[in-house]
């Protein structure tokens, strides 16, 4: 399964993912700067992205995923925290923009 990072030059990278792991773990494992002051407890806001596609198959937001991206600038319709996204099949060629 795959998932594209689209990087703030607008150039994308393809990384493979297994079910089970964060678009965060996916990140990190693949050198993919994504910023996380809190080991992606979900707590510092700063793994802030933005869905690019598949936003009904993404989980809803807990109230601690909520409350973590007030801390977060240039919040969007499509913001989330990379680190409170577990991915599973269903979002196979996920897109997430790296802000
Ligand atoms: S790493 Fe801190 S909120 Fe995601």
């Amino acid at each position: 399964m795959k998932i594209i990072f689209i990087m703030k030059d607008n150039s994308e990278k393809i990384c493979n993912f297994s079910e089970g792991n964060t678009i965060l773990n996916v990140a990190e494992a693949n050198g993919i700067p994504i910023k996380s002051f809190c080991e992606g407890f979900g707590v510092c806001g700063a793994c802030h992205i933005c869905i690019e596609n598949m936003q009904e198959r993404i989980p809803k937001m807990s109230d601690k995923e909520n409350n973590a991206l007030d801390n977060s600038s240039g919040l969007t319709i499509n913001s989330r925290l990379a680190c409170q996204i577990v991915l599973n099949k269903d979002l196979d060629g996920l897109k997430v923009r790296l802000l």
